[in-house]
């Protein structure tokens, strides 16, 4: 047999369905036998990964990484190697950087700026009303996916009207692309922030008051709305309220192509929080009562959420803990601490390394067009592996963070199950708990893996290009010329 570059021994390998002792070799970028020790090639390097579970590298669908534009938050390099520790492989990161990500010019920056990451990456171009007409450049020039920022948050990019997220689905709804949408409604969230400012209120409480789940709700049925008449694939962000579940199940019976996120923040924490965590704790959509955590937790455990993706939004510590909640900065760290705090779940007996597979690498692999390269431990697969030691206990610190946002609200937790080691493509970019510096640049764009299966559109006879031309056989002008002569009349 011809020698490999690696095999991992002593381990058990997790997928959706089970979690079975395995040998792994990897040759080059990839995978290339799974199976019983005896059945493996010679290999250059032997690693003994004894006790260890070998999942797929995790798959974050919602990273702000900030570059270009607010260095001081966080840059491609800090946030790369943030994920490289947290046992993430791949992130899909936003657009809502100065300048946006959505024009080409921005977009090269963009990926300038990616050259230094150290996991692979996906870049989600900008949907907003400037910005339809350029929706194929933008994804010839590279851009993986769409977001559409449909409730105001950092950045304050316009939300697009409701006339042009209809013709950006219309476009994207037969080339298959799948737009991520920020589903709060931005009249309702700017009405109550100028009256909760009105009345004095700069409580951490009055952040959750001006941002009511009915925002949430109204703008996931209208989004749906319009995907369901297009045929437009969507993707929910940040899925925090319990009222909007039942939105995605009907979708879903009635043959929307809808995932849907949620994150630590929203399953693990809530008001109770708010009195110690007070701006630190401020994000979009805002972190709800007690009563939203367990429907969430039912509804990754049914399916009718997807991912858990961290929506990782740093910001430096002063802009995070000012007096006054609306000078504070929405959003927190999170592509580090979402693997310990989640394992920390499936160690408590919450759900099983095999759900947790399913949220964090599979369902995100498939909704991205990524499934079978990467998701999965398999032969033929990127050789993405996530060691993971679920024995090992520690506390999460703020302070440890390779995020340049040294503030976190996790700051503190008691953890158990860290990843350990992180394979990318067959090289590690973190062993033994600590970044492999020189890695940086091995990241590169899974757009030339990407398939995204082209989908049927619904309503192709009110589709924008058709209908601005008229149809063969109808008159050029309404009037139907020397028909009616009204003078007579
Ligand atoms: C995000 C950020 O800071 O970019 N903030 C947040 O509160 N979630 C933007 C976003 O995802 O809404
Ligand atoms: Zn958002």
């Amino acid at each position: 047999m011809k020698e490999v570059d690696l095999v991992i021994r002593g381990a058990q390998v997790v997928s959706p369905d089970r979690i079975v002792p395995a040998a792994v070799a990897v040759a080059g970028e990839q995978i290339v036998a799974v199976g019983h020790d005896d059945t493996m090639p010679p290999a250059r390097e032997e690693l003994r990964a004894d006790g260890l579970y070998l999942l797929p590298g995790a798959i974050d669908s919602h990273v702000h990484f900030r570059d270009p534009g607010y260095p001081h938050k966080e840059t491609w390099k800090t946030g790369s190697a943030a994920a490289a520790l947290g046992g993430v492989t791949t992130v899909f990161e936003m657009p809502n950087t100065n300048p946006a990500t959505g024009t080409i010019e921005a977009l090269r920056i963009k990926q300038k700026a990616a050259e230094a990451s150290y996991v692979d990456f996906g870049i989600h171009g900008l949907l907003g009303d400037d910005t339809i007409d350029r929706l194929e450049e933008l994804l010839e020039g590279g851009v993986t996916s769409f977001k559409a920022f449909v409730g105001n948050t950092f950045g304050n990019l316009p939300a697009p009207t409701d006339g042009a997220l209809l013709e950006g689905f219309e476009t994207l709804a037969p080339l298959g692309i799948r737009t991520v949408v920020h589903a709060e409604n931005s009249s309702i969230l700017q009405r109550r922030q100028k009256q909760m400012q009105a009345a004095g209120r700069i409580d951490a409480m009055a952040h959750l008051a001006a941002r009511p789940a009915v925002a949430e709700i109204e703008a996931i049925g209208r989004v749906l709305t319009l995907a369901e008449w297009t045929g437009a694939r969507v993707h929910i962000a940040h899925h925090s309220a319990a009222d909007s579940l039942y939105l995605l199940r009907e979708a879903r019976a009635r043959g929307v192509d809808v995932t849907a996120e949620t994150c630590p923040q929203y399953l693990l924490l809530n008001t109770d929080h708010m009195r110690t965590l007070g701006g630190v704790m401020r994000l979009n959509p805002p972190i709800r009562e007690p009563r939203h955590n367990q429907p969430l937790w039912n509804a990754l455990m049914d399916g009718t959420l997807d991912m858990i993706a961290t929506d990782h939004a740093p910001h430096a510590p002063e802009e995070k803990t000012r007096p006054n909640i609306w000078e504070c900065d929405c959003g927190f760290p999170g592509v580090e601490t979402q693997m310990p705090l989640m394992l920390t779940e499936v160690n408590r007996g919450r759900a099983s390394l095999m759900d947790y597979v399913r949220w964090s690498a599979v369902n995100p692999a498939k909704a991205w067009g990524l499934y079978g390269t990467k998701g999965v431990i398999a032969p033929g697969a990127h050789a993405d592996i996530a060691f993971v030691d679920m024995s090992r206990t520690g506390v999460l610190s703020q302070n440890k963070l390779q995020s340049i946002s040294k503030i976190s609200p996790w700051n503190g937790r008691a953890v158990q199950g860290y990843p350990v080691h992180t394979l990318l493509r067959g090289r590690f970019v973190m062993r033994e708990g600590r970044l492999v510096q020189d890695m940086a640049g091995w990241g590169r764009s899974v757009k030339s893996v990407q398939r995204m299966p082209t989908a049927k559109p619904r309503n192709t006879e009110h589709y924008s290009s058709a209908i601005l031309r008229t149809p063969p056989g109808v008159p050029e002008t309404a009037t139907p010329v020397g028909e009616i002569d009204w003078s007579r009349a």
